[in-house]
């Protein structure tokens, strides 16, 4: 069992396996044009894969891919299938924009992916052209679709963001319910890479505008995600995910791995080690003895939190896959 310097299991990795997007959000990467990390700085499937193995072998049950677009690594269900196949009963998923989830899904449900967690900030075309700086509905929603249609389980994610959205809340909500998939209402997490006039809604101004025509209570939150969930008198379950209240990281259980072979703490955190060199020679306790390290180093708390003012982090979510 992983466990931290502050005493939380740890039994979640998030495997970042690309950079790049086809979209630019205007929340995580807005400007164009772009310094990639050159693909030759990029861990292979098999490096990746190593790290992931000690990982499980030290109690990791949890395994999320994402990206930038997870999608745009190419092979990803051959990678998918790499660990499914060496410990199938893992909850694995994968967090994606949706694009190419048409072409994909099927190929990523045959590798033994369950569960999908996918993007969607808004309905109308023209304001997903805005924030992606792409026009992108129409993939995005037919992506969903597939990916239903095969069998993949699909929670929905909405940066919820004032003057963008905020009219859409329950209609996105509505949209999630109808199509049975939960949605999750995220705080926007201000960031050094995002566009900065973008002002997010706090949980409370979410839920206000949900309560303007549902009644809900709050349900049980799962121990270890960190969204709070609210239940509708129907039963419907949606969730908010607020790292800017205080208690958000204290169920913390989850480190991130970059593509570039980063073993990052947290999120907001700056102080991250590679494992690079360690699964570049196949050594196995190396890297075992830098997750451990990195485990210690882990922070008790993000700096979002509600009293503090004017916190942006310079950690960029396509590098640390949100
Ligand atoms: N604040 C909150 N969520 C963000 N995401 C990306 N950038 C931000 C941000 N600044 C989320 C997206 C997506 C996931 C990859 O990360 O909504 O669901
Ligand atoms: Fe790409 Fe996701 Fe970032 Fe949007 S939020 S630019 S889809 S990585």
């Amino acid at each position: 069992m992983l466990i931290d310097g502050h005493g939380r299991v740890v039994n979640y990795l998030r495997v970042s396996v690309t950079q790049r997007c086809n979209f630019r959000c205007r929340y995580c990467m807005p400007s164009t044009p772009f310094n990639w990390t050159p693909k030759e700085n990029l861990l292979s499937f098999e490096e990746l894969f190593l790290f992931i193995k000690v990982c499980i072998d030290e109690g990791v049950n949890k395994i999320r891919i994402t990206g930038g677009e997870p999608l745009l690594r190419k092979d990803l269900p051959k990678f998918i299938s790499m660990i499914h196949e060496y410990k199938p009963d893992i909850d694995l998923a994968i967090t994606t924009n949706g694009y190419m989830l048409k072409s994909y899904a099927k190929a990523l449900k045959n590798a033994g992916l369950k569960r999908i967690n996918m993007s969607l900030d808004t309905l109308k075309n023209d304001k997903a052209r805005f924030m992606a700086q792409k026009s992108v509905l129409n993939e995005v929603l037919t992506g969903f679709e597939e990916a239903l249609e095969v069998g993949l389980k699909v929670k929905l994610n909405t940066v919820a963001l004032k003057g963008f959205n905020d009219d859409e809340i329950l209609n996105l909500l509505e949209f999630a319910k109808f199509r049975g998939c939960q949605i999750r209402f995220i705080e926007y997490m201000e960031n050094q890479h995002a566009k900065d006039e973008l002002k997010g809604l706090k949980s409370d101004e979410i839920l206000n505008i949900i309560a303007q025509k549902y009644n809900f209570t709050k349900a049980e939150k799962l121990p270890s995600a960190p969204a709070s969930l609210y239940k509708l008198d129907d039963g419907y379950t949606f969730g908010i995910i607020d790292p800017h209240k205080h208690d958000f990281c204290k169920s913390c259980n989850r480190i991130r791995l970059s593509a570039e072979g980063f073993l990052i703490p947290c999120l907001y955190f700056e102080d991250a080690m590679s494992i690079k060199k360690a699964v570049q020679s196949g050594d196995i306790l190396g890297a075992s003895e830098i997750l451990r390290q990195v485990l210690k180093n882990k922070p008790e708390k993000n700096k979002w939190e509600a009293d503090a003012t004017n916190v942006t982090s310079a950690r960029a979510f396509y590098q640390t896959g949100g």
